[in-house]
């Protein structure tokens, strides 16, 4: 590795952004594709439970630490009704599902997905239907799940076998509802009011849940960000959060511009943060919205595939992108971009988790693996958790097709008070240089380096599959912190995870 490009940064425990709200590192699953059917539960694999779910699989998300999961979907909830999947598997109906054109069987609903993440170690993220159903299917469901007992609804539950509310915190208010795609689509005004109203019921069966209003299912949709202004207008003393969605595709196959994506979902995020801020001083309001950016990810590989899938079929390959080395790239830039913003971005999940657009695949009947995006996800949600610090960055810069001045170094923060440990996240960005970092770390002399993981490979568009591991990460020698100044080496085109800890008062 040549190291020729230099980069400096400046990093002190006074520069607080704000505490990490673990769940940052939320995912998704929806009933779509083999997310559930094939994914998470097959009854008959090998490593299957008395229920049906694959013990490989959940022992993969517990790796992973994901603190909540959204479901059932997406775009699938639009038409869901969440009643067809509780109650004896045996009695449950097959339906057209219209959002991805399949057959739903209803083998898994809510009960089972609320057992499911909870050995998995998950909060459920729980979403309702406001495509084709409205106020009265929401607060049913929320009986349902979270009043303890003696009501129709509850009482059902328990019928069903389900004795303890299942408690679910926090709901989403329908999903992509700007999307002239989504079952049950409508204006800003149409949503807003409905959302609203919705939220005002749902809180008078549960006062202690938090709900998420649907943003723009994008920062390019023509709608965006009037849509956020609208909503808000309507729901903000109702709601807690306002979600965004984003998926970004090397589709021209540059990469460098691929890379830079994530200043576009810098200036996304600011955009909406704005945009709430606007609606907050309209309404002379002390409270503030906070950002769900429940849906983000690659997603363009499966794109072609999809358009050939016959319709009706059951738990089809649908979304099954393979993730190449760079794609772990713009993964890592992204939870990047979510620590920088930790101070307004509360929740965000991964779309999604299990074989539909994801960092878990499997194969049915067979084993289940990890693809290249796997990665930065789990060293953010494992060393990402504490406060986010701002670092003071200078790096040299290039210009892109769509993005003038974007740094080679992008970098994030993250000092764990409790464990005296601190963590830089750094992608290198340069497709063909190291990056030679020297890092200010004035407030951490007494630390020193306990490792440097990287992700890197010759190879931009190298992938793994069940048999094959080809990008994994891999530890680096050579980081070293003295007298308060850290030095080390980013390979060209690289994730890397610097890990710093407190040295014991021996080695001191
Ligand atoms: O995650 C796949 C789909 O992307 C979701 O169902 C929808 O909300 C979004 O458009």
């Amino acid at each position: 590795m040549t190291a020729t490009f230099k980069a400096r940064m400046i990093v002190d425990k006074a520069f607080r952004i704000a505490e990490v709200d673990n769940r940052i590192y939320g995912s998704f699953i929806e009933h779509l594709g083999r997310a559930v059917y094939g994914g998470i539960y097959e009854p008959g694999h090998q490593t299957a439970d008395a229920d049906g779910f694959r013990q490989d699989v959940r022992q993969l998300v517990r790796d992973l630490n994901v603190p909540i999961i959204r479901y059932p979907g997406g775009n699938f909830v639009s038409s869901y009704h969440w009643e067809d999947g509780v109650g004896p598997v045996g009695e449950r109906p097959r339906r057209l599902e219209l959002a991805w054109r399949t057959i739903e069987t209803n083998e898994v609903g809510l009960n089972e997905f609320a057992g499911w993440a909870k050995g998995a170690g998950a909060e459920v993220m729980m979403a309702v239907n406001l495509g084709t159903r409205g106020i009265a299917e929401a607060c049913q469901l929320l009986e349902y799940a979270n009043h303890p007992g003696g009501t129709h609804w509850s009482d059902l539950r328990i019928k069903h076998g389900f004795a303890e509310p299942h408690r679910f915190k926090t709901w989403c208010l329908g999903n992509e509802m700007d999307g002239p795609w989504q079952v049950g689509h409508k204006t800003a005004e149409e949503y807003g009011r409905l959302a609203a109203e919705t939220a005002r019921a749902m809180r008078l069966i549960d006062p202690d849940i938090e709900l998420v209003a649907c943003g723009s299912s994008n920062s390019s949709m023509p709608t965006f960000p009037q849509w956020e202004a609208t909503t808000l207008e309507h729901t903000y003393d109702a709601v807690d959060y306002i979600s965004l969605h984003q998926y970004y595709g090397n589709r021209d196959q540059d990469t460098a511009n691929y890379l830079a994506l994530s200043l576009d979902m810098d200036r996304f995020i600011r955009t909406v943060i704005a945009t709430c801020d606007y609606v907050q001083a309209k309404k002379r309001s002390k409270k503030r919205i906070q950002l769900s950016f429940d849906e983000w990810n690659v997603w363009f590989h499966s794109n072609d595939a999809d358009r050939r899938i016959e319709p009706w079929s059951i738990a089809p390959p649908q979304l099954e992108d393979v993730y190449t080395f760079e794609d772990a790239l713009l993964v890592g830039s992204m939870l990047v971009s979510f620590l920088r913003h930790a101070d307004r971005v509360r929740m965000a999940c991964l779309a999604q988790l299990v074989n539909v657009i994801a960092p878990i695949m499997t194969e049915n009947g067979g084993r289940s693996w990890k693809q290249t995006i796997y990665y930065p996800y789990l060293h953010a949600s494992r060393y990402g958790r504490g406060v986010s610090l701002q670092p003071v960055v200078d790096s040299p810069k290039y210009d892109a097709k769509d993005f003038t001045d974007v740094p080679y170094l992008d970098s994030a923060v993250v000092y764990c008070e409790e464990e005296e440990a601190l963590t830089i996240f750094a992608v290198n960005r340069h497709l063909t240089e190291g990056l030679s970092l020297e890092c200010d770390l004035r407030s951490f002399e007494d630390f020193a380096v306990i490792e440097h993981l990287t992700l890197t490979h010759d190879d931009l568009k190298a992938v793994n599959t069940a048999g094959e591991e080809r990008v994994k990460p891999q530890t680096l020698t050579g980081a070293v912190l003295d007298a308060g100044r850290l030095t080390a080496r980013l390979p060209q085109a690289s994730w890397n995870v610097l890990r710093l800890a407190k040295r014991s008062a021996e080695a001191r």
